[in-house]
């Protein structure tokens, strides 16, 4: 009954967790929850009125396509202002938050055969990606830090090769891509003539002295090449109200226009008037967000490494731990599911993202719930080693 297309398509596994976990809780089940990929913070206040402001003042029809020019342009004052990139509105582009804005850029400029290089470990969504394009997944495996380097890219480079993803800071690992090796990866796609898909959705999350840099900022001719995707999801704690946006090449921002004309049309005209003020309003509650993160990353950090048959990386930047628990001897999904079904702790199965010796946890969610989920992962996980030394 159902095309091809879609019947290779995996359903969001980390959506599917979330809801199981949300479904247990709403039985009376006392869930912990790890799986979310979004802020446990509201909206800032000044976005909410901005949005009740449009609704009052009738910003309520079709707007154009591509989004309203204001939003285009406090885009385009965002990237100058945090990233050092120069970009007129028309080489912008408004979509329904940043995973539309990456499905289009697929769209845009993958054909069937094109190789894609994929970091191991992903984000989902962009292997489901590469395969609704009919495009080839070339998965390369990041270092024993989960981090890209240019010799990591090198090596899967063809004659093929049509984009390299770059999600930096990385979910689901929390890498950050050290400075001197984003050079070289742009080298690397200037002299071989590829695209660099780049998703900076984290770039705000990064903890410590280091800073952001966009790969698109390196020099006129990795720009080009580059289309840079974001969105107000997690920077403003807004994942519902669906705003992402990119910035790239005319040519390609514009298919991205024509794809958006024959599908969603504008997003949500109230959601980009509460953007613009996202983006030029204060920045004060990002701040407060990020401090916030960083003592829960590094709590949870710690609980996790004192776990025994647990050892985790510590995750510089997005919201995400990613500990390995293959000594505990089964799989990521098996852990997952059991973790979730005897120690009501909701995790996602590192498999999802291309590496079943991993969970993935997020910390956007108070210290209270990390310490109390760390303390069941902790007796299960105890309780768990000892049954497997029983059998033996
Ligand atoms: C790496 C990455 N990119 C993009 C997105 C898309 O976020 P949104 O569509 O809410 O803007 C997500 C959300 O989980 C993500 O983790």
């Amino acid at each position: 009954m159902l095309a091809q297309r879609v019947r290779n398509i995996a359903p969001s596994a980390t959506l599917a967790i979330d809801s199981k976990a949300k479904q247990l809780k709403k039985e009376g089940k006392d869930v912990v929850i790890f799986g979310a990929g979004e802020p446990d913070f509201n909206t800032p206040e000044n976005i909410k009125q901005a949005a009740i402001k449009a609704i009052i003042s009738n910003q309520t029809r079709y707007t154009p396509i591509d989004g309203i020019p204001e939003l285009k342009q406090a885009v385009a004052n965002k990237l100058k202002r945090e990233n050092n990139l120069d970009y007129g509105i028309s080489e912008i582009i408004i979509s329904c938050g940043g995973k539309h804005s990456l499905y289009n850029i697929a769209m845009a400029v993958l054909d069937k055969d094109d190789e894609v290089i994929l970091p191991v470990p992903y984000w989902t969504s962009y292997s489901e990606m590469i395969k609704l394009a009919e495009a080839t997944q070339i998965f390369c495996k990041t270092d024993e830090r989960f981090k890209l380097t240019a010799d990591i890219v090198e090596q899967k480079i063809t004659e093929k090769t049509k984009m390299l993803i770059l999600n930096n800071p990385s979910n689901p690992s929390g890498a950050v891509i050290e400075p001197q090796e984003i050079k070289k990866i742009a080298r690397l796609a200037v002299e071989n003539n590829f695209y660099v898909l780049s998703d900076e959705v984290y770039e705000h999350f990064i903890y410590g002295s280091d800073r952001h840099i966009s790969i698109a900022s390196l020099g006129a001719d990795i720009k080009d090449l580059t289309t840079v995707s974001s969105s107000v999801s997690k920077t403003y704690a807004m994942t519902g109200w669906r705003i992402g946006y990119a910035a790239g090449n005319k040519e390609i921002i514009k298919a991205m226009g024509n794809l958006q004309s024959h599908s969603t049309s504008n997003p949500t005209s109230i959601a980009q008037w509460a953007a613009v003020e996202a983006l030029n309003g204060p920045q004060d509650s990002v701040k407060e967000m990020i401090s916030a993160f960083d003592e829960r990353r590094r709590f949870m950090h710690k609980r996790l490494n004192e776990i025994d048959g647990i050892s985790c990386i510590e995750p510089e930047g997005a919201f995400y731990a990613f500990p390995d628990i293959s000594e505990i001897g089964i799989s990521s999904t098996e852990f997952a599911g059991r973790l979730l079904n005897e120690a009501l702790v909701a995790v996602v199965p590192g498999i999802v993202f291309g590496s079943d010796n991993h969970v993935r946890l997020s910390y956007a969610t108070s210290i209270h719930e990390i310490e109390r989920g760390l303390d069941r992962i902790e007796k299960w996980v105890n309780q768990k080693t000892a049954a497997i030394e029983n059998e033996i």
